[in-house]
């Protein structure tokens, strides 16, 4: 059994049973589907990696952990692949027992019944909900003459997502490991880039590099934006080409062993920043560095939230994009024209991880940072190409620089410090004769 499991009997207790599903397979076209990923919750718990699969934990058996799953089948392996089946399961994935998935609706009643506390997610599968259901008002019919169903249902999310979100030293090594082969693969961007290419050829020198090294794929779809196309969050075309004198900004993060890296760098595609966007660059790297800086304990998610904004407000008087106290830009939200997201997010086996940002019902009191949280630090100034408030040499520039941080007990640990991000320094390693 894994430890994070063991970790989650102990917290569920006797008086318990969870029910965790895995994710099932999502059809792309006609009958083609998605290659198949598994759900970060039960990815956590089992790292069983098929769909299809429930897990049944029971902290009061002796054998508290069984996983429903597909039974082997000689001929729809032949077609679909692999499946360890039950004997596999036990083998190969440490569960104490495995049944076939067929018999999970038949088992439901006695599995449940005699628990206290049913720890179950309502509202992500919509068949199990409804087997679920099924139970309980089957058990409503036969009142608690003969059935004992449980009288509390928890959803055992907060819990999980909890434990989610402090790593542990194994998964800071996978994190680690993510990070380093995304990094190099934005250096390699940097090296190779040149005017005349498109965009969806740095992607594909990007994530070519990513599987090459070992990872299952991108965390994420990739941002590759030459141009105003950076001016734009979540721009995944990734189709126009790169021009002479543009900025290209690269938002790509490998996934390795289920956890993301996510680094973005923004670089000139001819190897040498103009002096208008030195100028912007250099307001996002100093306030990159300084929100750094501020994830270590005794700061607050919200606190570096503020920093940020309050940095970046600065940052715009002095470009000349906005205008007036930094105080009253920060009241009116003026910052939010050239800077519309936050600093940093949770980063894990989700890119947006899981885990709460506060510690109170109502929102209010922001989290503090604790060691084995990781976050990302990603300050960005979009300034849009239409812009006529702006000075003319700004507009269609967009810039973050996206690096990701381990919180430690002294400060933090920056996974993702291999990619250069000083101005001077990119522009060095643009122009080694490298192409
Ligand atoms: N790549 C997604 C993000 O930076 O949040
Ligand atoms: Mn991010
Ligand atoms: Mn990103």
């Amino acid at each position: 059994m894994r430890a994070q499991l063991k970790k989650f009997i102990d917290a569920i207790g006797a008086d318990s049973i969870a029910i965790i599903p895995a994710a099932h397979e999502a059809r792309r076209s006609y009958d083609t589907e998605f290659k198949f990923r598994q759900d970060s919750d039960f990815a956590y718990l089992t790292g069983f990696p098929e769909p299809d699969a429930i897990a049944v934990i029971d902290p009061a058996s002796k054998k508290p952990y069984t996983l429903y799953v597909r039974p082997r089948n000689p001929e729809m392996e032949t077609w679909f692949g692999r499946r360890e089946g039950i004997e596999g399961t036990v083998k190969n994935h440490r569960a104490h027992k495995a049944v076939s998935i067929e018999k999970f609706a038949s088992d439901l009643a006695k599995l449940i019944d005699g628990h206290d506390k049913l720890y179950y997610r309502f509202g992500v599968d919509e068949k199990l909900d409804l087997q679920i259901l099924q139970y309980l008002s089957g058990q409503r019919q036969r009142r608690l003459k003969t059935a004992y169903p449980p009288h509390t249902i928890i959803d055992p999310t907060i819990l999980i997502h909890e434990m989610r979100l402090h790593k542990t030293p194994d998964e800071v090594k996978l994190m680690q490991k993510a990070a380093t082969i995304s990094a190099e693969a934005h250096v390699l961007a940097m090296q190779k880039v040149k005017p005349g290419m498109n965009e969806f050829q740095v992607e594909s020198l990007i994530e070519a590099y990513m599987r090459d090294n070992g990872a299952s794929g991108v965390a994420y779809n990739s941002i590759v934006g030459g141009g105003e196309n950076a001016t734009i969050l979540h721009y995944v075309e990734n189709n126009r080409p790169l021009h002479d004198g543009d900025l290209l900004l690269v938002d790509a993060g490998a996934e390795y062993h289920g956890y993301a890296a996510d680094i973005t760098r923004t670089f000139p595609v001819n190897g040498k920043y103009t002096k208008a966007q030195r100028e912007v660059y250099d307001v996002v790297l100093d306030v990159q560095l300084q929100c750094l800086e501020a994830t270590k304990t005794g700061n607050t998610v919200k606190g570096r939230q503020e920093l940020s904004i309050e940095l970046l407000t600065e940052g715009m008087k002095k470009l000349g994009l906005l205008k007036g106290k930094t105080k009253d830009l920060i009241k009116k939200k003026s910052f939010m024209k050239y800077y519309m997201h936050g600093i940093g997010h949770y980063l894990g086996m989700d890119v947006h991880d899981a885990g709460r940002y506060f510690t109170d019902q109502n929102a209010k009191n922001s989290r503090p940072f604790a060691p084995g949280m990781v976050l990302t630090v990603e300050p960005g100034l979009y300034i849009p190409p239409d812009d006529k408030s702006a000075p003319s040499k700004y507009r269609g520039i967009g810039i973050r620089i996206e690096d990701d941080v381990l919180v430690t007990a002294d400060g933090n640990l920056n996974l993702t410090s291999t990619v250069p991000k000083d101005a001077g320094a990119i522009e060095d390693i643009m122009n080694k004769n490298n192409k």
